[in-house]
């Protein structure tokens, strides 16, 4: 068996390390918002595991029954390489693409990358386990980190992949300058392979986000709860309700919490005092919903040239590979 690492990518590597100044630009708004990436703390990240399994959030279970089915093709376009996955979570849709290449190749190198701990290490000695000639090493640390790490170490050929729809996550703005970051870390005839969730009708997106047994209120919540370890803050989670809505002018989820009364929080590390009305929201995540001929556009733009792309039979969420 090889040797099981985990190697945190920190100070060397925090290119923007800016902690804490997102949530008081975010909460002294007119329109409060705060970044997605607080959600994953250990609790927000079982969380957010239990979400990928509810009926209504077909997102996992479609693209890994796309993976599934389409993994053997994939392994036998791109060939042995190294593969890095960006926001690996539990890695259970990738094992589909290691199976794959275990078919074709005696060892490999598999990159999982998420800012969880205790669900990236729990996954890398599972997987372990599972892939005893598979060299694996889980990079706790964000995308930022990540990919100034990648840059700084180059074995080709490599797939970077970037699953679940992550993508949708960001603004349009960060989703063109994260795509712009790929396309410098990867070296030329690497692959980018991407699964986007694609444009449907907004009751589907509105169940799948407003889930009949609550976790995805949970999921949300939990950010307050992040927020207050991290930052010895003082927010009562029982004073927020969640909401989801699809924004069908901009393709969106938009998901919500709504404050119930007015009140007043602290955040001591960040010195930082919030006042909310009773109505008020905060903006916690956008989860945009893709065109796949548009974002096939908005790669090729970037050099990253699109090979092939795989959907299902609804046409419900897309596997895009390209091409540095
Ligand atoms: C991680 N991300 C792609 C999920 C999504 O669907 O946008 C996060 C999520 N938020 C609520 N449910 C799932």
């Amino acid at each position: 068996m090889l040797i099981k690492t985990l190697t945190v990518l920190d100070e060397q590597y925090q290119a923007l390390n800016n902690d804490g100044e997102d949530v008081i630009q975010g909460l002294t708004q007119t329109h409060k918002t705060l970044p997605p990436k607080y959600f994953y703390d250990d609790r927000g990240s079982e969380l957010f595991e239990q979400i990928c399994e509810l009926p209504e959030y077909y997102p996992t279970r479609t693209e890994a029954n796309i993976l599934s089915q389409y993994a053997d093709e994939i392994a036998s376009i791109i060939g042995n390489c190294e593969l890095v996955e960006l926001g690996s979570g539990s890695s259970t849709k990738t094992r589909s693409l290691l199976d794959a290449y275990q078919k074709i190749a005696d060892s490999g190198r598999y990159l999982p990358i998420d800012v969880s701990g205790g669900i990236l290490k729990t996954s890398v000695i599972q997987l372990q386990q599972k892939y005893p000639n598979f060299f694996i090493q889980g990079l706790l640390g964000t995308y930022e980190q990540a990919l100034v790490y990648l840059k700084s170490t180059h074995p080709s050929p490599r797939l970077v992949f970037f699953l679940g729809s992550s993508l949708g996550n960001f603004n349009p703005q960060e989703c063109e300058h994260f795509l712009h970051q790929i396309a410098e870390t990867l070296n030329p005839g690497d692959y980018f392979l991407l699964g986007i969730d694609l444009q449907k009708p907004k009751e589907i997106l509105e169940a799948a986000y407003n889930d009949s047994q609550g976790v995805t209120a949970a999921f949300n919540l939990n950010m307050l709860a992040h927020l207050n370890w991290r930052f010895q803050g003082n927010f009562d989670l029982s004073l927020f309700t969640h909401q989801a809505i699809y924004n069908q002018v901009e393709h969106q989820i938009e998901m919500y919490l709504h404050s119930q009364t007015n009140h007043l929080v602290s955040l001591d590390i960040l010195n930082l005092q919030v006042s909310f009305q009773a109505g008020e929201s905060i903006l916690t995540e956008i989860s945009r919903k893709f065109d796949l001929e548009n974002m096939q556009q908005q790669l090729a733009a970037q050099g990253l040239k699109p090979v092939k792309n795989w959907t299902d039979s609804q046409q419900w969420f897309g596997l895009i590979l390209c091409q540095a």
